[in-house]
């Protein structure tokens, strides 16, 4: 089966930014993916190239994948590259390769009559990942919030993708109750987390009071995780909270000091995204799972250098970080031959496109990364309750650093 036509179209995201949607057809078939956008973007990522370029890429990219069969991805992400010319995607863009790639999967799997999860990740795949839910944010993503950019909670009792994503809606509304009794006003941030003036301190007690109220209400034991995104709060010389200043040493005891006053399951980007000794050093010093975005940004020679240096033990996957599926499934597989856990994740700009649900399952991911609430997370989370119903044998991933 050949591709039959490749087009693009501006559609918009979350934000209301415009990105891009690419749609492949074949014979009667029909797939398409549309692009997500960071807000805080590591540098080394693919680049984004704008929308306004896109009768000049898809003249290119069409040129180039109209004839070939859909069920070669390998020759299709190489020809991406191809055509590009650089490492990064600065000619075509990111955006622009990965919705094309990522289509062309959907489109494939389509064909064969079997779900993207099975195509990508084998006859085997029937692991469902544990959602790793944004509950109160700030930073890049709600500035005038917390520092941190994300509080994240993991339901890691329990026992099936339903009531997981349930445990973590229900810790989202406990957390406004809380709020309201302690006279606070928040609203929500890009990814539907609650934003609020208040001091990570502060978040934390209010994550655990919540917590608490969900797991004697549910059963369902809970965890909490973090996302520092540090880059953004790096200076050039220092970590700057809104109420205190870090040396790198003092980061690093800071991160420590948390994992231990909270029983931390999950911190990721709690140095910059140059920093892999500082990494090391609280990968070494702490238990939970340290996990690499900014750092990484998907891209098999920052991993290969962070698994040298032992930076972390947990890797976040963004596919639109290195812009082709090929690239993606690669980052993830050096990292699990290398021990690393695999963390599939949104952007802070997202739409109605649910593709990583299936690469979360494809991929055998410990946890996927997509908010609780907001129709463009719902719908990574809904596809997950219906992967898992329409499986024959489901059961949750086991989480090693538990
Ligand atoms: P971004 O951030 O999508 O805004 O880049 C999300 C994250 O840091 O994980
Ligand atoms: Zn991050």
């Amino acid at each position: 089966m050949l591709i039959e036509d490749l087009v693009y179209r501006i559609v918009f995201d979350s934000r209301g930014n415009k990105t891009v949607e690419c749609e492949v057809h074949s014979a009667e078939f029909v797939a398409s993916a549309i692009a997500p956008a960071g807000a805080s973007t590591g540098t080394e990522e693919a680049v984004v190239k704008d929308v306004s370029f896109i009768e000049e890429v898809q003249d290119k990219v069409s040129k180039a994948l109209v004839g070939m069969s859909v069920f070669d991805q390998y020759e299709i992400d190489r020809t991406l590259r191809e055509i590009d010319g650089t490492q990064n995607f600065s000619e075509i863009g990111g955006n622009f390769a990965i919705t094309a790639s990522l289509a062309i999967a959907k489109l494939a799997s389509q064909i064969l009559g079997i779900p993207l999860y099975m195509y990508v990740g084998g006859a085997f795949a029937s692991e469902l990942p544990y959602p790793l839910g944004n509950v109160i944010g700030g930073g890049a993503h709600a500035k005038g919030s917390t520092s941190i950019q994300e509080f994240l909670v993991i339901p890691v009792g329990a026992k099936n993708f339903l009531n997981a994503q349930y445990a973590n809606a229900l810790t989202h509304k406990e957390i406004r109750k809380e709020f309201d009794k302690r006279g606070i006003f928040a609203a929500k941030g890009d990814e539907g987390a609650w934003a609020a003036q208040i001091t990570d301190e502060e978040a934390f007690e209010i994550i655990k009071a919540a917590i608490e109220r969900v797991e004697s209400e549910t059963g369902i034991k809970m965890r909490m995780g973090i996302d520092v995104a540090a880059t953004e709060l790096w200076n050039g010389k220092e970590y700057v909270y809104r109420d205190k200043k870090l040396t790198t040493d003092g980061q690093i005891a800071y991160m420590a000091e948390l994992a231990d006053r909270y029983n931390l399951l999950f911190i990721e980007d709690p140095l910059h995204e140059n920093d892999f000794e500082g990494f090391a050093e609280l990968t070494k010093a702490v238990s939970c799972m340290v996990c690499g975005d900014d750092i990484f940004v998907t891209n098999i020679n920052r991993i290969k250098k962070g698994i040298e240096l032992s930076s972390a033990n947990t890797v976040l996957i963004k596919p639109n970080q290195i812009g082709t599926l090929t690239d993606t499934f690669r980052a993830v597989k050096l990292s699990k031959d290398n021990g690393y856990e695999v963390v599939v994740s949104h952007r802070s700009g997202e739409t109605e496109d649910e593709t990583i649900a299936h690469l979360a399952v494809a991929f055998n991911a410990t946890l996927i990364k997509t908010g609780v609430v907001g129709g463009e997370r719902i719908a990574k989370l809904n596809e997950l309750i219906r992967i898992e119903s329409e499986m024959e044998h489901a059961s949750m991933v086991k989480i090693r650093r538990l």
